[in-house]
């Protein structure tokens, strides 16, 4: 079975970016583990692309929702629950940068309407977005994401890119609304929106689909003071970022406050829902009274009672126990950065450690890297992927793409950290320097 294709399942996987080879069929998870069809238990650090910050079947969580589930309640799909009123005034009450919130069923719906919502605020059209930031699946987002380094070799800072699609089926009016430049460089984001009409710049505060890649100081500040000289909405798509390294969301750790924040994964620990939130001068485009700038968000599922009940027993934890989880994700992160540094520091070829908090990644080159520009130039990500086959085999689950982050959980130890750095040692002497 790991190594058949399912037939009915076009692409063999469902989410066509869970290609892992050899395929493996998970039948368990709880904690910081993983547990596959053949018995065996893999210490996770996939954690499904970043949401279970508390850990797989964190207990207050599902109780919520079984809770919520034997109360009789259900979706009602008119008027209003107990549990939306909720969970919005929790995360508006959690995140400083936000006013007022939507709920949906992902993060690619968040941030679909979060550029509807700039585009109604504006009047404009065009979006910015970055090389190396995911921002989920919709047509406008899914350009540049991690172009191949034979395309990147002649782009000179300061400019944009060539628009390379990263799928097909997107219509070529599209193309004309969207451009993409490099993360952490700042002139280049001044050359776009002095020359073109920007609705919404849109980017992952720390691009963490293709590991850690940190803003340089002052980055962050600088795209606000332009979106404000421009009048263009600034989108942090703090997906990712959002919950696992703070409460508030990584903005609240930079202080800088974008227009409009988009969050998922995290905030309901493996429940499905996505959040548009930010300022009200721009959520109010939800109920302008000029029907040509009224910005529709609907889905029969938003807000979901059950996810819902999952996302308030998340935040509640959080917030009950901050300093305490947040001060367990950074001393476990810590160690595992520490360990690893040790580790790689005997070996002959260049590895980096970056890490903010519980989320790290090691790049197999000799700094950290300030954009996808040079990890494509500088990371070996032939090395990277074998060292990341090997820890599979080994029982250590990291996504087998080179530069995926590994997450840690609540749920995870530090035996279980001091596990993964002596199944890595030992591995690393297995593959060696290849
Ligand atoms: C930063 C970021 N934004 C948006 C998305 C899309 O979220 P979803 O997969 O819930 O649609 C993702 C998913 O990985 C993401 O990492």
């Amino acid at each position: 079975m790991p190594n058949s294709k399912i037939p009915a399942i076009a692409g063999g996987v469902m989410s066509l970016n869970r290609v892992i080879d050899p395929l493996r069929m998970f039948v368990r998870a709880h904690g910081a583990y993983l547990y596959d069809d053949q018995g065996t238990k893999y210490i996770d650090y996939h954690a499904a692309f970043g949401p279970y910050l508390l850990g797989h079947g964190d207990e207050d969580v599902d109780n919520a929702v079984k809770d919520m589930l034997d109360s009789g309640a259900s979706l009602i799909g008119a008027g209003i629950t107990p549990w939306e009123s909720e969970i919005a005034e929790l995360i508006v009450d959690c995140v400083p940068g936000l006013e007022q919130i939507q709920l949906t069923n992902s993060g690619t719906e968040a941030v679909m309407y979060a550029l509807r919502l700039a585009r109604a605020a504006t009047g404009r059209d065009d979006v910015l977005l970055m090389q190396g930031s995911y921002n989920g699946g919709t047509d406008y987002v899914s350009f540049n994401l991690m172009d191949p380094h034979d395309l990147l070799k002649d782009h000179e800072p300061g400019s944009s890119y060539p628009l390379r699609p990263i799928t097909a089926g997107i219509p070529n009016a599209v193309h004309d609304t969207v451009h993409v430049v490099e993360f952490n460089d700042l002139p280049a984001v001044e050359q776009v929106l002095a020359n073109h009409e920007i609705a919404a710049l849109i980017l992952e505060p720390i691009l963490q689909n293709i590991g850690i890649v940190k803003p340089d100081p002052g980055y962050l500040e600088g795209l606000r003071k332009l979106c404000d000289q421009h009048g263009t909405v600034l989108i942090f798509d703090e997906v990712k970022t959002g919950f696992r390294h703070a409460l508030g969301g990584y903005q609240s750790l930079v202080n800088v406050t974008p227009d409009l924040s988009i969050f998922g994964k995290a905030i309901a620990n493996g429940y499905p829902m996505g959040v548009v939130g930010g300022k009200e001068s721009v959520m109010r485009y939800c109920v302008e009274k000029d029907p040509s700038r009224r910005v529709m968000v609907a889905g029969t599922y938003n807000g979901h009672p059950m996810v819902a009940a999952a996302a308030i027993a998340t935040l509640k934890k959080l917030r009950a126990r901050e300093s305490e989880i947040y001060t367990s994700l950074e001393t476990l992160g810590e160690r595992m950065q520490l360990g690893l540094e040790e580790i790689f520091r005997s070996r002959n070829y260049p590895t980096t450690i970056v890490r903010q908090g519980s989320a790290f990644v090691v790049y197999f080159m000799d700094h950290a890297p300030r954009s996808w520009h040079d990890i494509a130039t500088h990371n070996d990500s032939t090395q990277d992927v074998a060292y990341r086959k090997a820890l599979i085999e080994d029982g250590i689950f990291h996504f087998p793409v080179t530069t995926k982050q590994g997450s840690i959980s609540f749920a995870h130890s530090a035996t279980d950290i001091d596990e993964t750095l002596e199944i890595t040692q030992h591995i690393l002497n297995r593959i060696g320097s290849a």
